[in-house]
């Protein structure tokens, strides 16, 4: 069933997330705080789309008829008649908390509130509003049209109803649903995953094996798509540390102790891909 979708952020996920949206039916707007910004996530969208086109996975018909369905907007009142508000703006606590006090003064009653956070507690941001069971977490994964997963993150006090309408709406844009019934840092494909990165670090810093080889006993024993130190340098040393720093905080569990290379790697600026090296010289 079609709905009425805003997502309030337009950078990297806001306009994938818009996107699937769009492409799966749905009337979207989309709004960000400048009018450069809106534009942008516009512009990445319609770029998205045409590459879908060219490789013949949609239709020219249906990628401009997705992109007609998105609306651009600073206006955060253009949100009000949302079923479904998807939040995706900067991962700082602060910012997350007062734009969903804004979207709570603005959102129609009933209407699902998703964040977008990695990281920050469902609970902390659910606690800016006067509807926490209304709160969920949709942790997608990047690039947003591409990757099929989507964890679902229920807060302290979300709601069975609105963890079972995000569910739906979610498997509705052709994701994969993944239930995290508690929000705890780094979910459950994070915490694994970070797990692997903090073992494969610690065997390359006790030169137990080359950054190569670990890779490899990843993708040809396991058959990952990329090996974690590979993996890590795409999503950057810095933020892939931030996130292995935040499961140890919040668990104190010796296993998420950032190991000293990542630390020495980040204070020497060599953050993967983005910085020209990492593990690997790119
Ligand atoms: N990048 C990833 O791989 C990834 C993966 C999963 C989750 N996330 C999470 O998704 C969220 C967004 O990340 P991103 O990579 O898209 O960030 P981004 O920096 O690309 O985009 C953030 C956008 O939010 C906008 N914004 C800031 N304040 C706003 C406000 N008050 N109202 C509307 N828009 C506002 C900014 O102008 C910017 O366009 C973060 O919480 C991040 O942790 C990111």
């Amino acid at each position: 069933m079609s709905s009425t979708v805003a997502v309030v952020g337009a950078g990297l996920m806001g306009s994938g997330i818009a996107q699937v949206a769009a492409v799966a039916g749905h009337d979207v707007v989309l709004r960000d705080v400048s009018d450069d910004a809106v534009a942008r996530g516009l512009s990445a969208i319609s770029g998205s789309l045409a590459r879908f086109a060219a490789k013949d996975k949609i239709s020219r018909a249906d990628a401009a008829a997705a992109l007609a369905r998105i609306t651009g907007t600073t206006d955060l009142g253009d949100i009000a008649q949302a079923d479904v508000v998807v939040e995706a703006v900067f991962e700082s606590l602060e910012v997350k908390t007062s734009v969903f006090a804004e979207i709570d003064a603005v959102a129609r009653e009933g209407a699902v509130l998703a964040t977008n956070t990695s990281a920050i507690p469902i609970t902390r941001i659910a606690a800016a509003t006067k509807r926490p069971e209304s709160v969920v977490g949709t942790h997608f994964f990047s690039p947003v049209p591409m990757m099929r997963l989507c964890e679902v993150v229920r807060g302290y006090r979300t709601s069975q109803e609105t963890l079972d309408r995000t569910a739906e709406f979610i498997r509705g844009l052709g994701k994969t649903v993944v239930i995290v019934t508690r929000d705890v840092a780094g979910f459950v494909a994070n915490r694994m995953f970070l797990a692997l990165v903090v073992e494969a670090v610690t065997l390359l810093e006790t030169g137990v094996a080359s950054a190569e080889d670990i890779d490899t006993a990843c993708r040809d024993g396991f058959g990952h798509a990329m090996g974690p130190l590979q993996t890590t340098d795409l999503a950057g040393v810095d933020v892939t540390l931030s996130a292995i720093r935040n499961i140890h905080d919040d668990t104190q569990d010796p296993k998420f102790a950032p190991p000293p290379l990542l630390q020495r790697m980040v204070a020497a600026g060599d953050l993967g891909r983005k910085s020209g090296r990492g593990f690997y010289t790119y």
